[in-house]
């Protein structure tokens, strides 16, 4: 079976492919010798205990480093990135263009390698060194959807047969009645025909390209799906219909996500958490509505603020909050990602810390 490459922005990648190149690039010098995962520790500030409901961890990123380059040229995209992803949620990371979440996705993707830290799926450890059999299966388990599918769908091949890619690389078919059968079963549940199966990615609008993204990731019957900003290139009139797509999944098949987007306003709804990361470092965790009704880190706030108000009354005289880093002294007390409390995690130092919590507990109001 032949194979064609997939185009992405960065780079040629042969998705669905066995041959991931992880462990390539950068050894993992930090990971560490158990398979199995640790458990994530923060540091506790409030008086509940973390994952207080006991949730399932489907994804555990654990301070992970990553970094482009070597030499002079070297540069870390992401720094000490941490954060657990629970069964059957949506779990949005947003921040300004170049802050570094799609190289957190593809470090899940096990494209791009850790320079530090690990990833674990389910518990098992899916960042640096994997035997074979443990690519195969993680493969397949963790699916992604991206941003412009005018550039992510192999323009030279039809439908079916990138919808089929995965099942063949895999193997994942009795025969090919049955692949027929599980190719047409979803593209039916995409919203497209059979008869689409025959044509190319050119013949079809940028909606119809991404349900077909979506399609050659669900037939994998995933657990995990990184979905990098999939409704970012469409018309604003069909977003809904693609985010409406990605619900059904997530239903009827207990899927979980992680949902990257540069704009506050857009996750607000679809996800349950919502991770704020800004150059590299991830500065607020927290429940959709506990972030939007006490967004506490400054950064945050400026993409709030950010966000447009219908009232063009209201809209016009809004003053835009800037964020400026130079605002936090670092040099004598060290920051981190701490949790505060509400399902409430946010980078600062000690003083910080106090500060964001006398805010979030009401005895402040700046
Ligand atoms: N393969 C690569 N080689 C070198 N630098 C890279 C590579 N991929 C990403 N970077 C750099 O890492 C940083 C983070 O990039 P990334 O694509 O993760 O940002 P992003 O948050 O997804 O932005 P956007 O919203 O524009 O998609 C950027 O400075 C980018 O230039
Ligand atoms: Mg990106």
């Amino acid at each position: 079976m032949f194979k064609f490459k997939k185009k992405t922005e960065n780079e040629n990648v042969e998705l669905n492919s066995s041959e991931v190149t992880s462990e390539q690039v950068a050894p993992n010098k930090e990971a560490a010798p158990s398979e199995v995962a640790p458990e994530l520790v923060f540091k506790n500030v409030s008086n509940e205990p973390i994952n207080k409901d006991n949730r399932e961890v489907v994804v555990s990123v654990q301070h992970v480093d990553i970094e482009f380059g070597r030499g002079k040229k070297r540069f870390k995209a992401v720094t000490d990135a941490s954060f657990d992803i629970y069964k059957g949620e949506t779990f949005s990371l947003v921040g300004e263009s170049g802050s570094g979440k799609t190289t957190i996705g593809r470090a899940i993707m096990r494209i791009n390698p850790c320079a530090a830290g690990n990833i674990y799926f389910k518990g098992k450890r899916i960042s640096g060194k994997l035997s074979n059999e443990e690519k195969r299966e993680f493969t397949k388990k963790i699916q992604m959807v991206f941003q412009d599918p005018a550039a992510s769908l192999n323009e030279r091949a039809t439908i079916d047969y990138i919808v089929s890619e995965g099942l063949y690389n895999f193997h994942l078919y009795k025969d090919e009645k049955d692949r027929i059968a599980k190719v047409e079963k979803i593209i039916n549940e995409v919203g497209l025909l059979p008869e689409h199966l025959t044509r190319y990615p050119h013949e079809f609008s940028g909606g119809q390209r991404q349900r077909v993204g979506l399609a050659r990731a669900i037939v994998m019957e995933p657990e995990f799906i990184v979905a990098d900003e999939p409704i970012s290139a469409l018309d604003v009139s069909i977003r809904a219909q693609i985010l409406n797509l990605l619900k059904k999944f997530q239903e009827e098949k207990g899927l979980t996500y992680l949902f990257i987007a540069h704009d506050l306003s857009i996750v607000r709804f679809i996800s349950d958490r919502i991770a704020v990361i800004h150059k590299g470092r991830i500065v607020e965790i927290a429940e959709s509505e506990e972030l939007f009704n006490y967004p506490l880190h400054p950064y945050t706030r400026s993409l709030m603020s950010a966000i447009p108000v219908p009232d063009p009354q209201i809209e016009k005289n809004k003053t835009l909050f800037v964020y400026d880093p130079s605002i936090h002294d670092y040099s004598v007390h060290k920051p981190e990602l701490v949790y505060i409390g509400h399902n409430h995690y946010i980078y600062g130092n000690e003083e910080e810390i106090q500060h964001y919590m006398a805010i979030r507990e009401g005895k402040i109001s700046e």
